[in-house]
């Protein structure tokens, strides 16, 4: 491909919101993780690399973050611009303020839109499609219910790094369910793969005790998404049997989706399954190479043994790092670090 035509699908890729991978086609995710590579290397090198220069991003929170928050606020400072932190609690928001009035006010003061919004099944997805429809920046999703398409980014550009290739046919991935103690954590990161890796070929097991099922309508579209791209998707729900032979194994905590609302109940029944933890005997049952991945933060000593998260198959804090460049390629395309000089982001 002419260095014309890759610049050109960078620049298509203005003024698109990033709310699903799956609203992206594999070429145009492709693009994205091109430029995240690209960018790794300018922070990697120090080479600068500002590409969205006296922009600006508002990022709502309506959830707790570490990763998301930080890399996106770096990033968006190291391609010259501002990310501006939205607390959900302390703007209007709180008070019941529109998605439809903050997609419009939002993009009359700066460039983009990212937003977490992952505590209640059935209201984050929405809430971002909602505000996306009246803004005319671009959206990103920083988590939903649904999907945590910037941290699958991340994931996926592990994967790629590790074993050299983005084509991962016939590649095993068990994304396991695993107990936590600490809260019902979103269905949105093991969704979120089921929906991105079949595309570029992987064998997705799905392991997990049978009351945490999935989102029926994001794995039916994950199911269709797969057969187009070459992938699988299939279900057990014993964590040996997805483990063994695995080349990846992501095991983590995710809530029972009638349960949201329950706390106590879902901690509960969480408890009926803590042997359902990531450990050496499990990793054994894996490929010898095997990754052990995980979005963090991890319930150490529930979800994951510490022998296991700070060993040799694991590759978490390259998957943190890589958020980094994944979040950076990501604001640098939607909102218009490639376009051509003169043309506006129209969202
Ligand atoms: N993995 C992830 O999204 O981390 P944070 O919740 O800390 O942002």
């Amino acid at each position: 491909m002419t260095a014309g035509a890759a610049n050109g699908e960078r620049q298509a890729l203005s003024g698109r919101d990033f709310i699903s991978t799956a609203d992206w086609s594999v070429g145009e995710i492709g693009v994205a993780l091109d430029v995240a590579h690209e960018l790794k290397r300018a922070f990697a090198s120090g080479a600068p690399h500002r590409l969205l220069v006296d922009k600006t991003l508002f990022m709502i929170f309506l959830d707790l973050s570490t990763r998301t928050r930080n890399a996106f606020e770096a990033g968006m400072t190291q391609l010259g611009g501002h990310a501006h932190f939205v607390d959900a609690n302390t703007s209007q928001i709180a008070h019941g303020e529109s998605s439809h009035d903050m997609g419009i006010i939002l993009s009359s003061y700066g460039h983009g839109i990212a937003i977490r919004h992952d505590k209640v099944p059935g209201e984050g997805n929405s809430y971002i499609r909602a505000v996306a429809a009246s803004a005319s920046a671009p959206v990103i999703n920083l988590q939903c219910d649904e999907d945590h398409p910037t941290q699958q980014m991340a994931d996926l550009m592990t994967i790629e790094e590790v074993f050299g290739t983005r084509d991962l046919s016939g590649m095993k991935v068990c994304v396991s369910w695993a107990y936590a103690p600490s809260y019902a954590k979103p269905m949105s990161v093991p969704q979120g793969l089921a929906l991105l890796l079949p595309r570029f070929g992987a064998e997705v097991v799905i392991a997990r005790p049978p009351e945490y099922s999935l989102m029926a309508h994001v794995m039916e579209r994950a199911r269709k998404l797969a057969g187009q791209g070459g992938g699988r998707i299939t279900e057990v729900d014993d964590m040996d049997e997805g483990f063994k032979g695995a080349e990846v194994v992501y095991p983590k905590s995710w809530g029972a989706e009638p349960l949201f609302s329950r706390e106590e109940e879902a901690l509960a029944l969480n408890a009926r399954y803590k042997d359902w933890i990531c450990d050496e005997r499990r990793m054994s049952l894996a490929g010898s190479d095997a990754l052990y991945m995980h979005c963090l933060p991890a319930d150490r000593g529930f979800e994951v043994t510490d022998e296991v998260i700070d060993g040799a198959h694991s590759v978490v804090f390259r998957q943190a790092a890589n958020r980094l460049h994944t979040g950076k390629a990501l604001m640098a395309l939607t909102m218009g670090g490639f376009a051509a000089p003169g043309a506006a982001a129209d969202g």
